[in-house]
């Protein structure tokens, strides 16, 4: 605790850290460590920074790590990271992450209400939204205990939205930034939010230097949004040269100026080539071949956690369209699916969960035969499998409702063996970038979708094999090493401001 008082120099946070921690019925803990861009984007800093990465604990197994630890773990089990994990109390971690934070705000900015009582902002909403306040104010509390004088501050998504603003008022000499990795909701979607939320959410990430988004869509969207909560206090400005930002006058503050940055994260291609040609990943590939069967069957792949958002059953549903409508593909493809659990804690992401196994049955029951299974469903989450899949697709299904950028589609193109011809909804992230060279659906349009699926599985090898190039070189233009750099380099930049 000693060094981390002396002050970390770049310090990131958010709700997930680099490392989970399980407990045996023996006692014992064992340590899983996480991928993912920021885990990659935080190594390109270097070991010579004093970097510090502040996580929550999920769970009994990070609870018990932090109690034995004192909250700094064992850096064998980070990769050499400095952590601090926070220990917030069960009930008031629970309201925040389960209450606000995934059935609140992930919902508002996926735009994923479809009744016409839903959401309810109740007494036990207001008694989440206090939890949410607690645990983002643990956060500030620690950021602001850890930093070195003038050190940056990279807080990360939805979770820890009013973390800027609190920190600011903690250690005004800090370079803070924000990071959006979802969408950000139109004004007209995020004015369903009580009043006092909608400000408080745009206070807080207006209390960083920068608030960073993957697209310009959703940048444009979080100014409005600000515009909108803070009226004649906010004003949002979009230079034809130069980059935007927005002047707020917070409460009891002079105004501030926050810079407005577009980071579009892309896939790490050293990574992803090393990791798919290893012998584990061989394996899998000889085992879905088995399953895939046929030697001249087509495949389509679908890699996603089993979210909402994510649009898994609407992609079934067009790939029965596609069997319905085209019995010439009988027998001649196989969707490879993989729906990962997730956030089994509600009760909305298990009914989608038991929707989405029923289906692939139902397709199964309907179109298999004794040597054709139509639909692989898996759900076990196994990376070497996941690659294994991306190598061999002929067709990437990638179709959500809303995401803020789809690191799936933009990962196929980069480690496809053969080229793969990528279906991709308009409303992913990564249509901004990757728009030009994939079939493109409206990821509501179930015959839409099916018709583009077709069209993927019938493009001529060549054809495919040239737009795979061109997707994967767009795909990795920004690598997650860069895409840290560059937000922390922005920060650097203010020094003196
Ligand atoms: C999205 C969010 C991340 C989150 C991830 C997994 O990508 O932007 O912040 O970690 O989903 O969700 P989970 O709730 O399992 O952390």
């Amino acid at each position: 605790m000693a060094s981390e008082r002396s002050g970390a120099q770049v310090l990131v946070a958010s709700n997930r850290g680099p490392v989970s921690y399980a407990l045996g019925a023996d006692g014992a803990l064992s340590a899983k460590r996480g991928g993912g861009g920021l885990v990659s984007g935080l190594s390109a800093i270097g070991p010579g920074t004093a970097a510090l990465w502040v996580c929550a604990a999920l769970g009994d197994g990070d609870r018990e790590a932090v109690r034995r630890s004192g909250g700094a773990l064992d850096p064998g089990d980070t990769g050499g990271q400095r952590v601090r994990m926070l220990d917030i109390p069960a009930e008031v971690y629970a309201a925040a992450y389960n209450g606000v934070a995934n059935s609140v705000l992930w919902f508002v900015h996926h735009m994923l209400y479809r009744t016409p009582m839903e959401p309810i902002f109740d007494a036990e909403f207001r008694a989440q939204w206090s939890a949410y306040e607690h645990y983002n104010t643990a956060f500030a509390d620690a950021l602001a205990d850890a930093a070195a004088p003038s050190a940056a501050v990279l807080v990360q998504d939805y979770h820890l939205a009013l973390v800027p603003g609190m920190l600011r008022d903690r250690r005004p000499d800090l370079r803070i930034a924000h990071f959006s990795h979802t969408p950000w909701a139109p004004p007209e979607y995020f004015a369903m939010l009580p009043d006092d939320i909608q400000r408080k959410l745009a206070v807080g990430i207006l209390g960083a230097d920068r608030a960073n988004f993957l697209t310009e869509r959703w940048a444009r969207a979080f100014m409005g949004c600000a515009r909108q909560a803070l009226g004649t206090d906010c004003d949002a400005y979009w230079p034809r040269d130069g980059a935007p930002y927005v002047v707020s006058t917070p409460p009891a503050h002079k105004p501030r100026r926050t810079g407005i940055g577009v980071h579009g994260l892309g896939a790490d291609a050293g990574f992803l080539r090393e990791r798919a040609h290893r012998p584990d990943v061989d394996e899998r590939m000889a085992t879905l071949r088995e399953q895939i069967g046929g030697t001249d069957r087509r495949t389509i792949v679908r890699v996603d956690r089993t979210e909402l958002s994510k649009n898994i059953v609407r992609g079934l549903l067009a790939y029965r369209r596609l069997l319905a409508d085209r019995p010439e593909w009988h027998e001649r493809v196989v969707h490879i699916a993989f729906a990962y659990p997730s956030r089994q804690d509600l009760a909305v992401y298990r009914e989608y969960t038991a929707q989405v196994g029923r289906l692939a049955e139902e397709i199964n029951a309907e179109y298999g035969t004794v040597d054709w299974q139509p639909v692989e469903l898996h759900v076990k989450d196994d990376f070497a499998r996941s690659l294994a899949a991306y190598r061999l697709a002929d067709v990437a299904l990638v179709n959500p409702i809303r995401d803020g950028m789809n690191l799936v589609a933009k990962e196929i193109p980069v480690v496809s063996d053969d080229g793969c011809a990528l279906v991709l909804s308009r409303e992913a992230g990564a249509y901004a970038e990757l728009g030009q060279d994939a079939l493109v659906v409206n990821p509501y349009d179930i015959a839409a979708t099916a018709d583009a699926l077709h069209t993927a599985l019938s493009m001529d090898h060549g054809e495919r094999a040239e737009r795979t190039a061109r997707l994967a070189a767009a795909a990795t233009a920004l690598p997650p090493d860069r895409w840290f750099l560059d937000q922390l380099e922005a920060l650097k930049g203010l020094e003196g401001a």
